[in-house]
Formats: structure tokens, C-alpha cells, sequence
């Protein structure tokens, strides 16, 4: 069982604003200067344990921890969920025997908790159907290289209320961006999630505004949006094409926003969420986006696992 010294990291939720800076802080030195930090995995190992597919995060976390100096092994438990097999408490304990650090990616966040709470070693989120804070770590670094200064900053988020959303919003009052999210009707992010993102953005200084009219976009320094139909989702696209259309992030969009960059998590879809020109022109961040989430990542191991602090 869980030796509550041990830190997990399903959220960021509980995180303070300078717990959260820090974090930031130490990826751009590990992307900047990796020489600094030597190999702090070496000898650790990580178990990946995904129930859904995956591109970007397997890869980026495989070679990340590599890179550290780490080795990983990857559990495929995409033929069913990780529970239909065995409790995932007693799944969390058994790897602890050998592995230094757990990452998942699961349907449920349930799953992630009871992971955590059978495993004596960190749990990682790699997404679930509530959060996805390596990616919006790795989306605020992305930012933060383009823009500098955080604080003031504004995101406008477009499209599904969804797991990204949640996290975007989350890790982005801890940094004091200003946010706006605008998602069609019927398909808003968690109401309990806005109202402890509403309690951070008030706590920090952050302007936050939740909308279901595009007509509410007013200026943002970014547009971020993602896929229409998350993983696990299996509603028919021609259902809720139209009522998402004049959600699509697309030139026009970006000219009203007066918005100098768009980022999108992947895997897009062209022409739907985002138009395609979009994806390929300089404004788009989308594969800064990718290359930082192996930099963010190895910016939450070496810190929960490799004794690293910035150097
Ligand atoms: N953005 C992201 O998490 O991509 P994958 O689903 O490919 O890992
Ligand atoms: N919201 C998307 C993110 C994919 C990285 C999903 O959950 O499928």
C-alpha cells in the first residue's frame, strides 16, 4: 500500500501556483541544458501500462527515459480495461515489486487512483477520461518559449469540453494565464472541475471566461483546440458535425481573436476541428507541442523519481 511520502501525478489540482512554476522552470533547463542533469534515472526503471492507443506519449516517454538514463517497459492492455483482469489496487502493488514509477493511460480516473493506492511507487497519467496534465504541461512550456512571460497571457480554448480542456484550464490558473473556453452546447467541460478552476483563477488573478457562442471570442494570444470525439467516444461524427462546425478553429477564427499562435494536442483531424491550412501554417505550434512533451515529461520524472531539483 501507498507510503503517502510518495507523490503521485494524476492532476495538478492540488498544486500550488509556485509548486507549478518550478515545474515549468525545471523542463525548459531540461530541455535547454540536459548536460546539467546528467542521468538521474539510471538503474530506474518505468512501467507504461496503456488501456487506449497512443502515439506521442508512449514514444515520448520510452525515449525520454531513455534519455535520462532509464529503461521502460510497456504493458499493452488495450484489449480490455486493466480492471476486467485483476484489481487495479493489487495490478499498482505488483509492479511496485520491480518498477520505480507507473505510467497509465486509462478510461477511468478511478483506475489511476486505485493504481496509486496499491502501488508504493509514483503513478503517472498519461490521460483519462477526466485529465491529460502532461500534455498541458508541455503546451504551457510551448507558450511560454513563444510568448515569454505567462502571467497575462490569454488562451482561448475551442471546441469539446474534454480531458485536455480540464487540464489546460487547471495548469493554466497555477500559471496565471487568462483563459476562455467555448465549447457548443451540451458539450461543456465538468461542472466540478470549472468551479475549482473558477476557485484558482480567482485565488491567482486570472480572468476566466465560459462560454457556448463563438460569438464570445474576444482577443487571445492562442487558439487551442482538440479532436471533436475523444477516444472511447463512439458517437457517429455525421451526429454532431454540424452543431461543432462554426466551432471549427480556422484562419477567420484566428484573425478575430487577433490570436498570433494555434496549438492543438493531436491526433487532428483536417478540416474538421482545425482546418488543415491552419495545422501547416507558421502560427501553428502543433509539433512544438510534441517535440515538449518528452521535455516535460522528463521534467516530472527526474523530479519525482531522480532526486531532481533545478539546477
Ligand atoms: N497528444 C497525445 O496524447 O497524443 P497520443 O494520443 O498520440 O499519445
Ligand atoms: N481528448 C483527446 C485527447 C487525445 C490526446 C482524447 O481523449 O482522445
Amino acid at each position: 500500500m501507498k507510503d503517502n511520502t510518495m507523490q503521485d501525478l494524476l492532476s495538478f489540482s492540488d498544486w500550488s501556483p509556485q509548486s507549478m512554476q518550478n515545474l515549468l522552470a525545471l523542463a525548459l533547463d531540461l530541455k535547454q541544458y540536459p548536460e546539467k542533469y546528467g542521468k538521474p534515472l539510471a538503474g530506474k526503471s518505468v512501467v507504461a501500462i496503456f488501456e487506449k492507443p497512443s502515439l506521442r506519449t508512449r514514444v515520448s516517454f520510452d525515449i525520454g527515459v531513455n534519455k535520462l538514463g532509464g529503461h521502460l517497459v510497456y504493458v499493452d492492455s488495450q484489449g480490455s480495461p486493466l480492471k476486467d483482469r485483476e484489481d487495479p489496487v493489487d495490478v499498482g502493488a505488483n509492479l511496485a515489486c520491480w518498477a520505480d514509477a507507473i505510467v497509465s493511460r486509462v478510461y477511468e480516473h478511478q483506475t489511476l487512483v486505485d493504481l496509486a493506492k496499491g502501488a508504493n511507487i509514483p503513478v503517472i497519467n498519461a490521460l483519462c477520461d477526466l485529465y491529460h496534465p502532461c500534455q498541458a504541461l508541455a503546451d504551457y512550456l510551448g507558450m511560454h518559449e513563444k510568448l515569454g512571460e505567462l502571467k497575462g497571457k490569454t488562451m482561448a480554448y475551442i471546441g469539446d469540453g474534454n480531458n485536455v480542456t480540464h487540464s489546460l484550464l487547471i495548469v493554466g490558473a497555477l500559471l496565471g494565464v487568462n483563459q476562455t473556453v467555448i465549447t457548443p452546447k451540451g458539450f461543456e467541460i465538468s461542472s466540478k472541475i470549472a468551479k475549482h478552476a473558477a476557485k484558482l483563477a480567482y485565488e491567482n488573478g486570472v480572468d476566466l471566461t465560459i462560454a457556448n457562442s463563438i460569438e464570445e471570442l474576444g482577443q487571445a494570444d492562442i487558439l487551442y483546440t482538440d479532436t471533436w470525439l475523444s477516444m472511447g467516444d463512439d458517437t457517429p461524427l455525421s451526429e454532431i458535425k454540424e452543431k461543432f462546425a462554426p466551432f471549427q478553429v480556422n484562419e477567420r477564427l484566428m484573425k478575430k481573436a487577433g490570436a498570433s499562435y494555434v496549438m492543438h494536442c493531436q491526433p487532428a483531424h483536417r478540416d474538421l476541428e482545425i482546418t488543415g491550412s491552419l495545422m501547416d501554417s507558421e502560427q501553428s505550434l502543433l509539433m512544438l507541442q510534441a517535440e515538449n512533451r518528452m521535455h516535460a515529461q522528463n521534467a516530472i520524472l527526474a523530479s519525482l523519481i531522480g532526486g531532481v531539483t533545478l539546477a
